[in-house]
């Protein structure tokens, strides 16, 4: 079964609501939601400020709003009457929506679709793996001598705008810790100048180059480190890409675990190989930006990711695993809800499934604004909040810092959870080196996320009063990084169609096929072109528009697009736009260029305007991201996979217009993800089409190698294009419309996302998943299985561990250590970790969580960092020679695709699962032998009945390897 329902089957939801009054302590500020009232947050919401678009409407597409608007700006009386049926209307539905929340919440307690998460407690202690071992014996004697409020300044962010950088914790400074400075985001360092605007994650997922992966993630942390930065909050693994649409999922490697997985580790490794801490996110299923978060989408709630046991293992925490295995020094938890508890306070998924299962080491921090209770997220295994502020935006009322203190002080959080928060921080912080003053020295950030004025404070979120100091010094970190940059740029262009067409010369076609075109043209119209040759370049995706950073966050879709838009995003140092490289590489004597720079396309067949080109080379793009800022009818999410801006009608008519139908088309696409080609693809003067992903700063140099042919194209995609939306299922919809006042989205496709849906129901993809052209031909021979270890159904047991947690005294610390010191400066708003009083702190018995006093049993999976070791060990080796029989060089995509053993039990299997890939450069005539490792966990299955990765023994697995997962030219067997 695939998609288990049995009982053992189910993540069991915890539910928020259930354990809220159990989850909190003694006092009101540890409540996660429950005294809000909607009115209240909305007015904090809307006073949220600079650099975050409020966003209290749940409207979810623009033509609602430009009603309510034209409704603004008619007479007084209309609009009065206008805005009372308004808001008549919004009451009704809210009734509407509430009672439906009432009755779906009812519905959800009497049968829960998922059941319920069962508690996972208490949080296991960092310090169990030898790898972390003297970190861990460094960190311990560094916590041992703080004080109480010095241990809440290491877990709690000082607020939103408090800091130069996105998120900053305060130092322990008698101990010598240094505040940390977190900054977004993966493709680059956000906010900042001279930094260098890297292709984004999808890019780098197409480019199936386990170097590139490692060689971006050490430029970028270069610059980080540069910058002032010691955690980057990247790479990002989750959105892993149910739904096409998702407005994230381009900040991530693909849709696939494996590719996700080994992406993700390789960044952090790269990152971390220069002392940065990566931070891995969101943890977990933050498939969709629609509802992610309270009131963002004008509900109270966020959306809940109902998933099931076994899938939540074999897909959305896969990537995770590897992440953890490489060693990555943070997790951020996401803003939804799983299985109705939301993620940072989900004991099963922190405690449980990160903690003791996967053995993670460093510590989990909150997404912006993602913990909503105090007490329970600390129990549930949080060990830091972000940005630092409770339930609103720059509120300043943490849930943590002082009522952290309080709540240790009052035994509600016990002091040894706080003591293992702090030591996890601590640890990753020796773990990655940075207590090398020389490497990190113990300054601010040379840079500020909020002005780009040289001069500016070092709080601007506080009303306070403050000096006025250098907080920009624009340092150029670039070094030669736009080199890198521009080599995942192209090698992450995928080439989806050529007819003998590309690539094209400097000088447009060469004597002898310009002849030819120009003879086979006389032939059929009777006009023969002289001269020149005339190249046509349309589309404003060409061309500059009005600058890389003309909106916020990037967050319109205007000009070529780089990359998608929200805390993924950069301020672009340039970008090279493929007008700008083309104009300059066309060889002018040869080649005449015509601009057509613009989506309207006004010429119209038969209108003769493009009569004399011949050949065309069209843009068009689709964009999306972060759930804050919307453009167009673009909510974070995309509301179709069509190309935007009328891209669809632009290459249709540039197709039948272009030499009047005789010219030949190249489309170029810059998108996020899928878009559907459907309109024009099989259009037979529609030649070639590149499908460029977004390539960041260097977009036009690196598409000019391709066209040109300076490189041959190796890209592959890393998601399925399919014919319509409908082809990905049910399970490929973004949920536009809540549901509820809880939003429910169950993932009942299980395992079937992107192609292993797709194959299950034999449905024909455009361009399947993994597929990618090349100007050579590449083919395989002479594969061999080669056995490393014997098969059996369970690992080795569990390790015992290797390294002991540090202990310290857990004793109640003094009430005077959490006591406002009188020297210090308040700022308003800012988080400190002080009480102005402590007399009515009273030590006693709190209610904790159901299951709080049952140790779960610690799981078989689990044992050391990454989990239990043997699922690391390499079972098999498949050899596969690939030889490159084409006439130039090139490089090929070899891929792996494991097909489990047909068994007799009722464990249902996707077809075939990716567990493997490589990039191979031949020349013409040359022969590799690609080596393919299958560990353990490659070959298992989530068993939900065990609680264990399971190989199966009976009936051999099927190894097959080719150039995408449905072109698979030879397998073996084991
Ligand atoms: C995003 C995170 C990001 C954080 C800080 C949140 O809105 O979801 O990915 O790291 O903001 O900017």
């Amino acid at each position: 079964m695939a998609h288990d329902e049995s009982a053992q089957g189910l993540l069991k939801e915890s539910s928020t609501r259930r354990s809220r009054s159990s989850d909190r302590g003694d006092n009101a500020a540890f409540d996660s939601d429950s005294d809000l009232d909607a009115t209240d947050y909305i007015d904090r919401e809307a006073a949220r400020p600079t650099r975050r678009s409020p966003t209290a409407s749940f409207e979810p597409n623009t033509k609602g709003k430009k009603r309510w608007c034209s409704c603004l700006f008619t007479t007084l009386g209309r609009r009065s009457r206008c805005c009372i049926g308004v808001l008549a209307g919004m009451g009704i539905l809210w009734v509407l929506l509430t009672a439906t929340g009432v009755l779906v919440y009812r519905k959800a307690q009497e049968e829960p679709p998922y059941g319920q998460s069962p508690p996972w407690y208490p949080t296991p202690k960092g310090g169990i793996a030898a790898s972390w071992a003297d970190s861990y014996a460094k960190a311990s004697k560094m916590v041992s001598k703080m004080t109480l409020a010095e241990k809440v300044n290491v877990t709690t962010g000082t607020g939103w705008e408090m800091g130069l950088a996105v998120g900053t914790n305060a130092p322990a400074i008698h101990v010598g810790f240094p505040q940390l400075q977190l900054q977004d985001g993966p493709l680059g360092i956000r906010f900042a100048d001279n930094i260098t605007a890297f292709p984004a994650g999808i890019t780098v997922g197409a480019t199936w180059n386990r170097q590139l992966m490692y060689a971006r993630g050490k430029a970028h942390a270069i610059e980080a480190r540069q910058k002032g930065i010691n955690v980057l909050l990247g790479p990002c693994v989750g959105p892993l890409g149910r739904m096409p649409a998702g407005g994230r999922n381009w900040e991530g490697f693909g849709a696939d675990p494996y590719l996700q997985g080994i992406a993700g580790a390789e960044t952090v490794k790269g990152i971390q190989s220069e002392g940065v801490m990566a931070t891995i996110k969101h943890f977990v299923a933050n498939e969709q930006e629609h509802f992610r978060q309270p009131w963002e989408w004008g509900l109270p709630h966020a959306i809940s990711s109902n998933i099931d046991d076994r899938t939540l293992h074999e897909l959305y925490a896969w990537p995770f695993g590897d992440a953890v295995k490489a060693g990555v020094a943070s997790v951020m938890c996401s803003y939804n809800q799983v299985n109705n508890s939301y993620a940072c306070g989900n004991s099963k998924l922190l405690n449980g499934i990160l903690k003791d299962e996967l053995g993670f080491q460093g510590f989990v921090m909150s997404d912006w604004l993602a913990q909503h209770s105090g007490v329970g997220t600390a129990l549930a295994g949080l060990d830091m909040t972000m940005p630092g502020d409770g339930l609103g935006w720059a509120d300043g009322k943490s849930l943590w810092g002082p009522e952290l203190s309080r709540a240790v002080l009052n035994g509600s959080v016990p002091l040894e959870r706080l003591n293992d928060m702090v030591t996890r921080i601590v640890a990753a912080w020796y773990q990655l080196g940075q207590d090398d003053e020389k490497k990190f020295p113990r300054k601010q950030p040379n840079f500020s996320s909020w002005t780009d004025e040289e001069k500016g404070v070092m709080s601007p979120g506080s009303p306070t009063e403050q000096e006025q100091v250098v907080v920009n010094q624009f340092v150029n970190v670039q070094a030669n990084h736009s080199v890198i940059a521009r080599e995942v740029a192209a090698e992450g262009t995928v080439l989806l169609k050529n007819e003998d067409l590309l690539p094209i010369s400097r000088q447009g076609l060469s004597d002898e096929r310009l002849r030819a075109r120009r003879d086979a043209v006389e032939r059929a119209t009777g006009k023969r072109s002289e001269g020149k040759f005339k190249v046509g370049i349309f589309g404003e995706d060409a061309g500059p528009g009005n600058g890389p950073n003309a909106c916020k966050d990037r967050g319109c879709n205007q000009g070529t697009l780089g990359s998608g838009w929200g805390s993924g995003a950069v301020e672009f140092p340039y970008l090279v736009s493929p007008v700008e490289a083309l104009r300059k590489q066309f060889d002018k004597s040869k080649v005449e260029l015509s601009e057509f720079l613009d989506n309207k396309a006004s010429f119209g067949k038969g209108d003769g305007s493009l009569n004399d080109l011949e050949l065309c080379i069209v843009f068009a793009n689709a964009d999306a991201g972060e759930g804050f800022t919307r453009w167009a009818d673009v909510s974070g999410d995309r509301p179709d996979l069509r190309l935007q801006n009328n891209g669809d009608d632009l290459i249709v008519k540039v197709a039948s217009s272009c030499g009047g139908g005789t010219g030949d088309v190249i489309v170029v696409i810059h998108a996020v993800g899928p878009v559907l080609v459907e309109d024009w693809i099989d259009t037979p003067n529609v030649k070639a089409l590149l499908f460029a992903n977004l390539p960041g700063q260097e977009s036009g140099n690196a598409l000019a190698e391709i066209l040109f042919g300076d490189t041959n194209p190796s890209g592959h995609l890393p998601f399925t294009i399919g014919r319509t939306l409908e082809d990905y299922g049910a399970g490929g919809k973004v949920l536009y419309l809540p549901n509820g006042v809880v939003p429910q989205q169950d993932f009942r496709e299980g395992l079937y996302i992107d192609y292993r849906h797709f194959d299950k129901y034999n449905i024909e993809p455009r361009f399947e998943f993994g597929f990618g052209l090349s100007y050579t031909t590449f083919k395989f021979d002479n594969i061999v299985v080669i056995p490393q270890r014997r098969k059996t159904p369970y690992p080795l047991r569990r390790p015992n561990p290797a390294a002991e947690p540090p202990s310290y005294s857990n004793d109640i610390p003094s009430k005077e250590e959490a006591i406002f010191p009188p020297e210090i400066r308040r700022l308003e708003k800012y988080v400190y970790p002080y009480l102005d009083s402590t007399d009515d702190i009273e030590v006693g018995q709190y209610p904790y969580p159901d299951g709080y006093d049952q140790q779960p049993p610690l799981s078989e999976a689990g044992g050391d960092e990454g989990g239990n070791p043997d699922l690391w060990s390499n079972y098999v080796v498949v050899n596969v020679d690939v030889i490159n029989d084409g006439p130039v060089a090139g490089a090929a995509v070899p891929q792996l695709y494991l097909q489990y053993p047909e068994t007799e039990s009722e464990t249902d299997f996707p077809i075939r699962v990716l567990r493997g890939f490589d990039k191979v450069y031949l020349k013409p005539g040359e022969k590799k032998t690609v080596k393919f490792n299958l560990t353990r966990r490659d070959l298992s299955y989530w068993d939900v009945v065990a609680q264990n990765w399971v190989m199966v023994t009976e009936g051999p697995y099927e190894f097959s390897v080719g150039l995408s997962s449905r072109d698979l030219s030879i397998s073996g067997t084991w």
